[in-house]
């Protein structure tokens, strides 16, 4: 289907990287298989969204629950995220702003100072935001803004009634960006699993039948048509 130039220029997307291990499954191959030909649709689904000036992606690439899975297949989804995330100095030329979302702490120091690094080569770009959610939780995230507000309470810069909901936002790991438009999660299933809890308040939630590794451009691009359909109404009428 041909599109209007710049039919999804400014928008905000959340995506929930769904269905690697059926896919897997499906082929009688190990789950690691599903999650690698996950991170090589990942990484063309963001040239994607910078082709299409989407403002920012967020991609779900590890919750905090998702350590519970068996060593080999969590060892094999960090591996797969060290490997791009060195391709992710590749993102500078792509002009994107790299944000990892969620407690890095928990991963390899080596990691987390890539991730730092990162961040840091990226923070002035000026193309589409890429958020990477790692060892990440919604409620987590919630948490530690609570705390971070607490401190400022406690330390007498902060008074309990001034908090507002703008506030809060700017404790969130997307401080600053623009609340998800609509969240998209393929493999068929209908949940947020935790996901930009905070941020999703107002986000259409566009599901798809399709297992993430078999996920095309043109899907999202059936995602965003479908999306377009949706009439918010932000609670008003
Ligand atoms: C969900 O599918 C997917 C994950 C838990 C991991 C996603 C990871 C990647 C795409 C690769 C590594 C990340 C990056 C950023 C390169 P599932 O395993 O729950 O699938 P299932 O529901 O079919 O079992």
């Amino acid at each position: 289907m041909a599109h209007e130039p710049g039919f999804a220029k400014g928008l905000s997307i959340g995506i929930i990287m769904d269905g690697n291990g059926r896919w897997a499954k499906k082929r009688g191959l190990p789950r690691t298989a599903g999650h690698k030909k996950g991170a090589e649709v990942f990484r063309d689904i963001i040239k994607y969204c910078n082709e299409l000036e989407i403002a920012s992606v967020t991609f779900y690439a590890f919750s905090t629950e998702n350590w519970s899975r068996p060593l080999e297949e969590v060892n094999g989804i960090m591996k797969l995220f060290g490997e791009y995330l060195i391709m992710a100095y590749d993102y500078e030329k792509e002009n994107n702003r790299v944000v990892f979302m969620g407690d890095r702490t928990a991963l390899s120091p080596k990691y987390q100072a890539q991730m730092n690094d990162i961040e840091e080569k990226t923070k002035n770009n000026t193309g589409t935001v890429l958020n990477v959610a790692v060892n990440y939780g919604g409620r987590q995230e919630i948490v530690r803004g609570m705390q971070i507000l607490a401190q400022r309470v406690k330390e007498g810069t902060l008074e309990p009634e001034q908090i507002t909901t703008e506030m809060v936002s700017d404790v969130m790991y997307t401080a600053g960006q623009k609340d998800p438009d609509f969240i998209l999660r393929p493999s068929g299933e209908h949940r947020l699993s935790n996901f930009m809890l905070w941020q999703a308040s107002y986000a259409e939630f566009v599901d798809m039948d399709v297992l993430w590794p078999d996920f095309t451009r043109g899907d999202l691009d059936r995602a965003i048509e479908e999306y377009n359909t949706r009439s918010r109404r932000f609670g008003g009428i």
